[in-house]
This record gives structure tokens, sequence and C-alpha cells, in this order.
């Protein structure tokens, strides 16, 4: 079977600090994996891998059943808004346009009428091409985070990588945000990391828990253990957000043990 990705045995250190620890995982094609953490867990690292970003000390990542080198335009990424720059005066339409570039950045280039017919199709199918001409800077957080999706979408990808894509956003805006998520993971293989357990919803067909280790890989339900294991103070978390759904009924958990 060829998954959408594979990690076999990962670990990342940053100098001393062991970021990933032995992370195996597989990724279906077609799924709706959500991950989560909490703050310093190692998700966007996680994520680094997958797109070839970081290279990891120990282990092999494969994309599509291939070395991550030979893969590269297959993968969409969204990378998490507060590590994205929205100082630099450039438009909405700039922004996806210059994901049809590449690695190959340069200024000045001239684009391909086939980039701007993209981009601008993009921009429609997530209602931002009113916008098109609006500086990044002039935008709501909303408004920014589905711009980063149609720049994610805009090379056309098998698989959305998508970092905190609601950390910043309403109530509404995450669920118009999450509908999107479904209605492309029909024809995408769909990543989603977040700490936010109040963000984890119905949606995702699994689940799994990172903190330096992965903890619970598979169905989305979660038990009281693993969580606890995961983030150190689940009780906290179950109070603030309202992810019932998400966990198993205490006692009823299936026991792996
Ligand atoms: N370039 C880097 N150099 C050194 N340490 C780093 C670097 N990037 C991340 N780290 C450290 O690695 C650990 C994992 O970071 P990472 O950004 O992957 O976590 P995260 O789960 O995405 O956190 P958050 O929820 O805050 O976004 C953290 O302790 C972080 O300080
Ligand atoms: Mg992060």
């Amino acid at each position: 079977m060829t998954y959408a990705v594979e990690l076999d045995d990962v670990s990342v250190n940053y100098g001393e600090l062991e970021a990933l620890k032995n992370i195996n995982l597989k990724v279906a094609e077609g799924a709706f994996l959500g991950i989560i953490g909490p703050n310093g867990g190692g998700k966007t690292t996680l994520l680094k891998v997958i797109l070839g970003l970081i290279e990891p000390q120990k282990g092999r990542v494969k994309v599509m059943g291939y070395p991550l080198n030979e893969v590269v335009d297959q993968i969409g990424y969204v990378p998490q808004i507060s590590n994205f720059d929205r100082s630099f005066p450039i438009s909405v339409l700039d922004v996806v346009l210059m994901a049809r570039l590449g690695g190959r950045v340069r200024f000045f280039h001239q684009y391909q009428k086939e980039d701007i017919e993209k981009a601008e199709a993009v921009l429609d199918q997530l209602n931002l091409l009113n916008l098109k001409d609006r500086q990044i800077g002039k935008l709501s957080g909303g408004q920014l985070q589905r711009v980063l999706i149609a720049r994610g979408l805009a090379v056309e990808p098998e698989i959305l990588l998508l970092d905190e894509p609601t950390a910043n956003v309403d109530a509404s805006s995450t669920s118009q945000i999450y509908e999107l998520l479904k209605e492309l993971n029909k024809d995408k293989t769909i990543i989603v990391v977040t700490h936010d357990l109040a963000a984890v919803s119905s949606y995702f067909d699994s689940l799994a828990c990172l903190n330096e280790k992965l903890y619970h890989h598979g169905d989305k339900h979660l038990d009281q253990e693993t969580t606890e294991q995961v983030f150190g103070c689940p009780v906290d978390l179950i109070a603030h957000g309202h992810p019932h759904h998400v966990f198993a009924p205490h006692g009823e958990e299936e026991n792996n043990d």
C-alpha cells in the first residue's frame, strides 16, 4: 500500500534539544488527519520534515511512496500565521502567485497567463477574489488565513499541510475553514496541526497526538490518559473547549495495553 506520507523512525534535534523523537507515522491517501500537541511539542517541525525543509538526523520520510527529493511539488503548505511576515507590501494576488514559482523565486518574474488564471481561480474558490489587489497588511486575521490556504492550493497539490489554520480566527470563520477543508479532502490528503483541542472537530477522520513523541495515531477517539501524557493537564483543556465528542466516555475507551 502506498501512503501519502510515511515517516519511519524520524528524529530531529536542534543542537541539544530533541524536538522529535523516533516518530513513526503512516498517513493513508485521502486521509483527513489532525495532529494535536502543546506549544513547543514539535508540530511545526514535523510539517517541515514532511516538506523537506528540515532534514532529520535520523529516519526516513516518504511522500506518495517516494523519497522526498522526488516529490516536493505534490505538497501544498499553509504556514503558521505567526511565522508569516505580513508587513511585506505585496498584494493578495502576489502572495498566491508566488506559490506558483515554487523554489524558483525571482524578482520581476513575468508570470505566465496560466499562473494568473490559476491564482485567480483559487482566490475565487475561497471567496477572496474581491480582495485580490488588497495589501496583505490590510487583511483581517481570518482573511489572511484564507489567503494562505489559497496559496497552499495554488500549486495544485495532492497533499495539503496546514499549521494552526484557525489560531487567529473566530468561531464562525473556524467552521468555514473546516467546511472548506472537508470539501478539499474529497480529492486531497489533508494534515492539520494544532495546539487547540477545542478546534479539533468531527471533521477529522483520524487523530495523532504529538509532544516530542507521537502518542496516539488512529481513530479520533482520545482517552483521558493519552491527553494527560501529551498535554500534562487534560482537565483544563476539556473545560475550556467543547471537544466532548472527541473523547470516548470515561471507562468506555478501548484498552490497548
Ligand atoms: N530553528 C530552531 N532552532 C532551535 N530550536 C527550535 C527551532 N525551531 C523550533 N525549535 C524548538 O523545537 C521545539 C519544537 O518547536 P516547534 O516549533 O516544532 O513546536 P510547535 O509544536 O509547532 O509549537 P507551537 O504550538 O508553539 O507552534 C521547541 O522547543 C522549539 O523551541
Ligand atoms: Mg508551531
